[in-house]
């Protein structure tokens, strides 16, 4: 893809939190239709590097760039419309709504930008229609008129990236969807992401789980203690000394 504009570029990011560098002059940059790994030990920088693309974090220094326009000055909203969708570490549904709700909520919601226009949208079939096909999408469809209570974790996870679709997203950020899982739903999920993936949707995954990412993602970038310390094709990574070193006698810790 020589010449093409990425969909996001990260110049020369540096987040400071008090005394700790979380991130040291990272460049970072994703293509369209990439499915890009993003790995790295526990307390690498990789959620505050997504926070950062999200405008969550400001950066201390340098610039974040979408479809070659500069957005760090924009805040989460401006950035959300333009079509950032995060999936967080750690799941949080509405407890109070159905698993249907919860997605035709998220739709609603990024449309509109207001919670109470969300509610009583005109749009109310069309987007339950949507929200119908997202569950059937990731395979949570039976589901669909329960408690998010009642899910299992691999349910769950399902969910948190049918709300993240439901927002039409240009790039779909994943953190650690599948920790907590067992082998086999974790395979599962994993195959998901590809099929999403090659439907159109762009997307960074970070994950523990280096098998699925091996697996499923063409290319990585490996963080380590806030600095970049790799990036290219996943094989050739997963074998690089310098990764592995950054792996070894660390502990690495699902979420
Ligand atoms: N809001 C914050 N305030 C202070 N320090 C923070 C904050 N967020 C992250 N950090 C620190 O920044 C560093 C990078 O953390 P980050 O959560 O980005 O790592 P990570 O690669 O996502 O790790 P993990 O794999 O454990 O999720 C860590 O030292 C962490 O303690
Ligand atoms: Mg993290």
């Amino acid at each position: 893809m020589t010449g093409a504009v990425p969909v996001l570029k990260l110049e020369a990011i540096s987040v400071r939190f008090g005394g700790i560098a979380a991130l040291s002059g990272v460049d970072f940059a994703l293509n369209q239709g990439e499915l890009l790994g993003l790995i790295g030990p526990n307390g690498a920088g990789k959620t505050t590097l997504l926070r950062t693309v999200i405008g969550v974090v400001r950066p201390t220094e340098g610039r974040v760039f979408l479809q070659g326009r500069d957005v760090t000055p924009l805040g989460v909203d401006r950035r959300a419309r333009q079509g950032i969708a995060l999936t967080h570490q750690i799941v949080k549904p509405f407890r109070g709504m159905s698993v249907l709700d919860n997605v035709v909520f998220a739709a609603g919601h990024a449309k509109t930008g207001s919670v109470l226009r969300a509610l009583t949208s005109h749009s109310r079939a069309a987007e339950t229609a949507r929200a119908r096909e997202l569950l059937a999408l990731v395979g949570i469809e039976a589901y669909a008129q329960s408690s998010p209570n009642a899910l299992p974790l691999g349910a769950l996870k399902r969910l948190e990236v049918a709300r993240a679709l439901a927002t039409d997203p240009k790039i779909l950020l994943l953190d650690e969807p599948l920790a907590g899982l067992n082998h086999i739903e974790a395979e599962r999920l994993a195959d998901t992401f590809q099929r999403l993936n090659a439907g159109g949707v762009t997307m960074v995954l970070i994950e523990h789980n280096l098998g699925q990412v091996a697996r499923i993602c063409p290319r990585v970038v490996v963080l380590d203690n806030g600095h970049k310390i790799g990036e290219g094709p996943t094989r050739d990574m997963l074998s690089d000394p310098a990764v592995i070193a950054a792996y070894v006698g660390k502990e690495v810790v699902d979420a």
